[in-house]
């Protein structure tokens, strides 16, 4: 038997030393090393599902899963624990079993979604919320979630980008870091911290024509250059595991990549975790017509270096009799059940195999008031001001009338928190009368109305409604807007409208809620929609019609309270667009941090035919990255430079003085990008490389500086290194991504 250390001993490592890592394996028999590269659903463990018709035809057998390394979807404390003790009385070798789930963007208590974080344009804020949301997950059992996603997004027609935090790979690093060491804290074995997975490797964020799941053309520096930092940046802040992801990447499935996961993620971005497929992605590689059949998808997938096959029973079936066979080696099974056991040890569970699961401490816990309070200034940071034409703040006491399907609604926390409770969510209206306001409700229209339906959900979108239905509810909204002084009007795309394998073509506001909007519209010129929205949406009408346009995304647990303390003025709207408003569908992707082109086009400069450009329609999106607007008003000075010119180890001085032009105190995020003006591989038009949000009083006014080194100026040249090129430089400061406030200095040859 592998001999313990005694955790009681002073002095002795409470984990497993990597030599009684190695005595466990050698003990445990082919098949046992196998089960743990098996995760199933925890309906398994909790008797909701038993090893019955395709699976045990399969071969799989009731023992193999009772035997699992990980189990997908089960939580609670009570739940856990006891599942827990059971697994491990039987397991041959008392090795603990790994609680895994999506805690996305909260677990009971919902913050907004990972797109609105983006828009907070504050990483320590992702990082609290990760912490809070692993407390509650803990407590509740759960060793790892599987997030960060840190997929870059440029195509709002892919309903995920709302787990994304957006277009730019510098804010999507910040992020990435912050979430992973929010998740896991400094070592995974503290109190309340779980293991966090970074995904989906690599490049999920650009499906062809925005569509789930599909094909991914990235050219390898496109891939290296905008797509993998963010990854990397969790991979570095210590993610624990990393997730495989559905699609194939230059026609070659990433679950079955070798290249990607050994060359890339394991030997360039040095990443020795544990690897896990996405959700049946080890038999997908069948229907990518990569593999003949799941002997071949269970070869492919452990050579890539896939250490847990996702649900699809794979591994479980086929890979004891390959190795039997010598057609696959018995070292990549020791290699990938050894991750896995590090895991549970880096986790201490085989010392508590319980570890934080504790019922009362979920009571203490679970929507606490510290990780409300979090969850409302996280949603109020998150809200982009779109426009705002005086209508905004409300005069606090004024009569205003509220309406639209969002007024009266709980359903605000987004499509990957199904953990949450919309029963502990506050509708809008509830917190407007919860401040004493004067005001009126009424819904106006359903959310998707009678001639649209989702398809394929199993839980029930909407109750039914009948044309003559709507058309009450509209005429009392219409009458009720007739008499108002302003008109509050909250609108925007259904819960489940985005989220996983919801694809749209038409990326717009359902038309029942557009009819409303224009109605009310005819009868009152003092409207401001509050938008709620999982991903970029063609609001080209919207935009024109109306007084105001908040963006309040999905905004979580504590939504409606921080949408009432943004209207009524309490806090000045700070949110910045993490990714482009597109003028329409037919510009997708579009993203600020273009190539310029051969023939440039610059609006109103460029009157010809014969420049990058439609027809149609212009260039520049609606609203482009880092735009947002506050109820006061900024003013930015030139850019001055200390120097013009710098040397590879030294720096340059860039600062602008900001000043509060307007009457109410209120926060700007002041933006650094850089162009680097002729390169060995052609440069984006403009890179974000700094920012820095700073609040002032009416009147205040404030120099702010940042440091240009050299690191802001490397990129992937000609000779695939990451390295700066000398020669000049233009930078940039301003409140969002068109900025034109610039200076040029010189890089010189050291
Ligand atoms: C499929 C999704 O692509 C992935 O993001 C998720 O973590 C898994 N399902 C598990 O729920």
């Amino acid at each position: 038997m592998y001999e313990r250390n005694d955790p009681d001993k002073e002095g002795m490592e409470i984990n497993m030393t990597k030599q009684e890592l190695s005595a466990l394996l050698r003990e445990m028999s082919l098949e046992e090393k196998v089960n743990q590269m098996m995760q199933v659903a925890g309906g398994f463990f909790t008797g909701d599902l038993v090893a019955m018709g395709p699976i045990r035809d399969k071969g799989i057998t009731e023992e193999a899963i009772s035997q699992a390394g990980s189990v997908i979807g089960v939580y609670g404390a009570e739940k856990t624990r006891r599942i827990q003790q059971d697994y491990m009385e039987k397991h041959p070798h008392k090795i603990p079993l790994l609680f895994m789930l999506d805690v996305i963007n909260g677990f009971k208590t919902i913050f907004p979604i990972p797109l609105a974080q983006g828009a907070a344009f504050e990483p320590e804020l992702a990082e609290k919320s990760a912490r809070a949301a692993a407390k509650e997950a803990a407590v509740s059992g759960l060793h790892v979630t599987f997030a960060p996603m840190c997929d870059l997004v440029r195509d709002a027609r892919w309903g995920r980008v709302m787990e994304s935090t957006g277009e730019d790979p510098y804010l999507n690093s910040l992020y990435a870091e912050a979430m992973v060491k929010g998740f896991q804290g400094k070592d995974l074995k503290e109190k309340y911290h779980i293991a966090a997975c970074v995904k989906h490797f690599a490049g999920y964020g650009a499906p062809t024509a925005g569509r789930d799941y599909n094909t991914v053309e990235l050219s390898q520096h496109t891939l290296k250059e905008f797509y993998l930092p963010a990854y990397k940046a969790g991979i570095d802040a210590g993610a624990a595991m990393v997730m495989t992801s559905f699609h194939t990447i230059n026609g070659i499935p990433a679950t079955g990549n070798r290249w990607l996961m050994r060359d890339i993620l394991r030997k360039e971005l040095g990443f020795d975790g544990v690897l896990i497929s996405d959700w049946g992605a080890v038999e997908e590689l069948i229907c990518h017509g990569y593999c003949a059949n799941r002997r071949e998808a269970a070869a492919r997938s452990v050579k890539a270096g896939v250490d847990i096959d996702m649900m699809s029973g794979v591994y479980a079936e086929q890979l004891c009799e390959m190795v039997r066979e010598n057609v696959v080696s018995e070292t990549l099974i020791d290699e990938a059940a050894c991750r896995i056991l590090e895991l549970k040890n880096r986790l201490g569970l085989f010392e508590n195999p319980y570890k934080d699961a504790d019922e009362s401490k979920e009571k203490e816990v679970i929507l606490c008031w510290e990780h409300r309070e979090l969850a409302r200034e996280y949603a109020r940071k998150s809200f982009v001001l779109l426009k705002n034409e005086g209508v905004l703040p409300l005069a606090k006491g004024s009569r205003t009338v509220y309406i639209g399907p969002y007024v009266d609604n709980r359903n605000m926390i987004g499509a990957w928190s199904f953990t949450g409770d919309t029963d502990c969510v506050a509708t809008i209206r509830e917190a407007v009368e919860e401040r004493g306001e004067e005001a009126v409700f009424c819904q106006g229209c359903p959310m998707l109305g009678p001639d649209m339906h989702l398809e394929g959900f199993t839980e029930k979108t909407e109750e039914e409604i009948s044309r003559e239905e709507c058309e009450r509810m509209m005429e009392e909204a219409v009458q009720q807007a007739k008499r108002a002084g302003k008109v509050v009007l909250a609108i925007g795309e259904h819960r489940l409208q985005s989220g996983e394998a919801t694809s749209s073509a038409y990326i717009q506001v359902p038309q029942i809620q557009m009819e409303l909007f224009r109605r009310i519209c005819e009868v009152n010129d003092q409207v401001a929609v509050v938008l709620f929205a999982g991903r970029p949406l063609d609001i080209r009408e919207i935009a024109e019609k109306a007084k105001a346009v908040l963006l309040v995304w999905m905004p979580g647990t504590e939504g409606a309270g921080a949408i009432a303390d943004i209207l009524y003025g309490d806090f000045c709207p700070t949110g910045k667009l993490p990714m482009s408003f597109p003028y329409c569908v037919g510009q997708v992707p579009v993203h600020y941090n273009e190539y310029a082109t051969g023939r440039p086009y610059r609006e109103k400069e460029d009157r010809g035919r014969f420049h990058s450009g439609y027809l149609d329609i212009p260039n520049a999106p609606l609203y482009p990255f880092g735009y947002g607007l506050s109820y006061t008003r900024f003013e930015i000075s030139p850019v001055e430079l200390d120097r013009n010119s710098m040397r590879r180890d030294e720096k340059i001085t860039a600062s602008v003085t900001v000043k509060n032009a307007g009457q109410r105190t209120g926060t700007e995020t002041l933006q650094l990008y850089i162009h680097d003006i002729a390169a060995s591989v052609v440069r984006p038009v403009k890179e974000l490389k700094d920012f820095c949000k700073i609040t002032l009083r009416p009147g205040e006014e404030r120099k702010v500086s940042f440091s240009i080194t050299e690191d802001k100026l490397c990129f992937l040249t000609e000779n695939d290194r990451w390295e700066s090129e000398p020669g000049e430089f233009e930078v940039f400061i301003g409140s969002d991504s068109t900025t034109e406030n610039r200076a040029v200095f010189t890089l010189t040859e050291d």
